[in-house]
């Protein structure tokens, strides 16, 4: 396990990525945003909910091909065990940790719930097919019945989309605030995933700026200020 870098914020800030859905880019979203904490010089964990243990993975490759890359911490965890879930919210000695969940977690889960409400900011990514914004719409309106803070992302758009995009846009805006800026789908970010970076961590990334626009609303949104 990789140790973190240095302290800089007071209080530890939480963040769960979750979606109704397979494969929409939840751990996506915790891989590219804890780069991108990392390389800011957060002191960043990842806890991985996920038995794939995609991001776990990451982070070993990430150690294996960029061991000069800004260090991050990897917690395993289980997607049936609340306990697991209280116990990894009452980590305390990182800046920011992550929090990725597994492809068919419902609202029903004592692990979704206990997360979510021990979080300060839940993210929703979700692609912008008419299947997958319902069943994002259906989860966005449980997280906002909890009151809980979200912030639903479009991911794997393609530019041409426009009308889907609109559409999905109109449906999801109903029950959550959405991230202004959408991500598009890019090969450069699997080539990033395979050394254990997030695409604002390589120095040449197409799509690296749909990563920093989110990075930007998310750290603003988490109460993490500029700096
Ligand atoms: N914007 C994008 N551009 C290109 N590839 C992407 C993008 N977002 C996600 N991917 C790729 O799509 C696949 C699914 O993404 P990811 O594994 O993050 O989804 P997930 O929601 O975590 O899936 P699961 O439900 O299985 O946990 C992965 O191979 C990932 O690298
Ligand atoms: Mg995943």
């Amino acid at each position: 396990m990789a140790e973190g870098g240095t302290r800089r914020l007071k209080r530890t800030i939480r963040i769960l990525s979750t979606g109704a859905k397979g494969g929409p880019g939840k751990s996506f979203l915790v891989k590219n945003l804890a780069g991108a904490a990392a390389a800011n010089g957060y002191n960043v964990a990842v806890v991985d909910f996920d038995t794939q243990r995609t991001v776990t993975k990451w982070l070993q490759r990430r150690t294996q091909y960029c061991p000069d890359a800004a260090p991050i911490t990897g917690y395993e965890a289980d997607p049936h065990e609340a306990r697991d879930a209280t116990d990894v919210l009452a980590l305390d000695e990182h800046d920011i940790v992550f929090f990725d969940t597994p492809p068919a977690i419902d609202q029903s889960s004592e692990v979704l719930k206990t997360l979510s409400f021990g979080v300060d900011l839940v993210l929703v990514p979700t692609k912008v097919g008419i299947s997958d914004t319902e069943s994002a719409e259906t989860l966005l309106h449980a997280l906002s019945v909890w009151k809980r803070p979200t912030l639903a992302v479009l991911n794997l758009v393609k530019p041409k989309a426009t009308r889907v995009i609109g559409l999905a846009k109109k449906r999801l805006v109903r029950h959550a605030e959405l991230c202004a800026v959408e991500i598009g789908e890019y090969y450069d970010f699997l080539a990033a995933d395979e050394v254990g970076l997030g695409a604002t961590e390589m120095r040449k990334c197409t799509g690296g700026e749909d990563i920093e626009a989110v990075w930007g609303a998310v750290r603003r949104r988490a109460g993490l200020g500029e700096g």
